[in-house]
């Protein structure tokens, strides 16, 4: 006999509309109120402090790791069985909304109190975490406190990556007290379960509230530094420029190109970080930097067009004689998901009435890198507005996102009875 549980929906709105206060700003481009909140700022550390209040109000046993992971568990009956494990993240990019990572979070410290007021006893322990440094904002690398737990990046280069302002994680993980103590490397999950918005249109298409994620495509991001030559607007002959910005203007139209042409599969290329030299209005530009972002769900289609995209900025850089260097920041590939976990997700879904579309995910998430090392997989929640995401009007509904913590609380229930 399969137990159930009921979260509570007004409680777990609540909640996200608490934390969406924090870092809450105003966005000029949407006129609405949008989440900032990177990674291991004041506002960030002040939602940590948030969730983990809730987490002791439920009465977890909370503990923070080396890289800032902070996990907190409610104890099963047989502590010497490996947990099941909720989870996700509470950074937010520069424009964020409300829901993006935040909703597993606070939807896995729900499932907990809505077990406890069931007064429901687990075999194995729950456990609800969330990672540092999802969003790769602030720090350069994505999924950074996952990918250090799974074991994909070592703990002293993670410790060492700077932001902006040439602060590292290290520094800023003590300066926000979440330098904690308990080893990254963490005791293996039986399993591992992230509830997730969509992030895009599929589920609203298909008329559906839920996702099964079959798994994440594959993400590289690499920054591109062109050095030219200054030289006077005016005076200088067109034919004798050595123009950083040219060549960089001709990279953002060939990415597009790119993923126009078919022949990358389903590539997706954005720039979303451009910037030249001095920025001086008479003055050829001598530098110019951007990021570029590729994600595509074929490994082999992602490597054929990090090869073109090599080669076409070789040649490019021949012509206008300016110099170019490569700056891997993330890579990761295919992530495919635990069918098994899948199946447990499905069979929850069904058996709470909620039709589901499986799916690929577009976007990167912290599921990926604990997929390593435990069966894992994701629940999707829809979104609004075509599922729109980093920026203020990802919306999902209290209804979606209801639902979907309900399938994550009934799919952790079932594994914690797992023997
Ligand atoms: C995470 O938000 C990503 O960049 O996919
Ligand atoms: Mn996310
Ligand atoms: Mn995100």
């Amino acid at each position: 006999m399969t137990r159930t549980v009921r979260i509570n929906r007004d409680r777990l709105w609540a909640s996200l509309m608490h934390m969406k206060e924090i870092g809450a700003y105003h966005d000029e481009a949407t006129g609405l109120r949008g989440v900032r909140r990177l990674a291991l700022t004041d506002t960030d550390a002040e939602a940590r402090r948030r969730c983990v209040q809730w987490m002791l109000e439920a009465g977890l046993e909370v503990r923070v790791d080396r890289i800032g992971n902070v996990y907190a568990t409610r104890p099963g009956r047989d502590r010497s069985l490996p947990c099941v494990l909720m989870g996700s993240h509470i950074d937010t990019v520069a424009t964020g909304g409300a829901f993006d990572g935040t909703l597993g979070v606070l939807g896995g410290i729900e499932v907990m109190r809505a077990l406890n007021d069931a007064g429901i006893e687990t075999l194995r322990d729950v456990e609800v975490g969330f990672f540092t440094e999802e969003e790769g904002v602030r720090f350069g690398t994505d999924m950074l406190g996952s990918a250090v737990t799974a074991g994909r990046i070592p703990l002293d280069h993670a410790h060492q990556l700077t932001d902006g302002d040439g602060r590292t994680v290290k520094e800023e993980l003590v300066r926000i007290g979440f330098d904690g103590d308990a080893h990254e490397r963490r005791a293996i999950p039986y399993a591992y379960i992230e509830c997730h918005i969509e992030q895009g249109p599929i589920l609203a298409d298909a008329g559906v509230d839920i996702g099964i994620v079959e798994g994440v495509q594959s993400i590289s991001w690499q920054r591109l530094t062109i050095r030219g030559e200054a030289a006077h607007a005016g005076t200088t002959p067109i034919e004798s420029r050595h123009d950083a910005g040219l060549v960089a203007a001709h990279v953002v139209v060939e990415a597009r190109r790119m993923c126009d042409s078919g022949d990358f599969g389903q590539l997706r290329a954005t720039i979303g970080n451009f910037g030249i030299g001095e920025g001086q209005t008479n003055v050829i530009p001598h530098q110019a930097t951007l990021t570029i972002d590729l994600r595509n769900p074929d490994n082999d289609h992602m490597t054929s067009a990090e090869q073109h995209l090599a080669g076409y900025v070789d040649e490019l850089a021949a012509h206008h004689g300016v110099q170019v260097g490569w700056e891997r920041m993330a890579k990761t590939a295919v992530v495919p998901f635990h069918p098994g976990i899948q199946e447990v997700l499905a069979a929850t879904a069904d058996d709470l009435g909620l039709p589901y579309v499986r799916t690929m995910s577009g976007a990167g998430h912290d599921a990926q890198e604990i997929s390593a090392i435990c069966p894992t997989a994701m629940v999707f929640v829809a979104g609004e507005n075509g599922g729109i995401s980093h920026t203020p009007r990802e919306y999902s509904n209290p209804t979606a996102c209801g639902n979907g913590t309900d399938v994550l609380a009934n799919a952790v229930l079932r594994l914690a009875d797992q023997p």
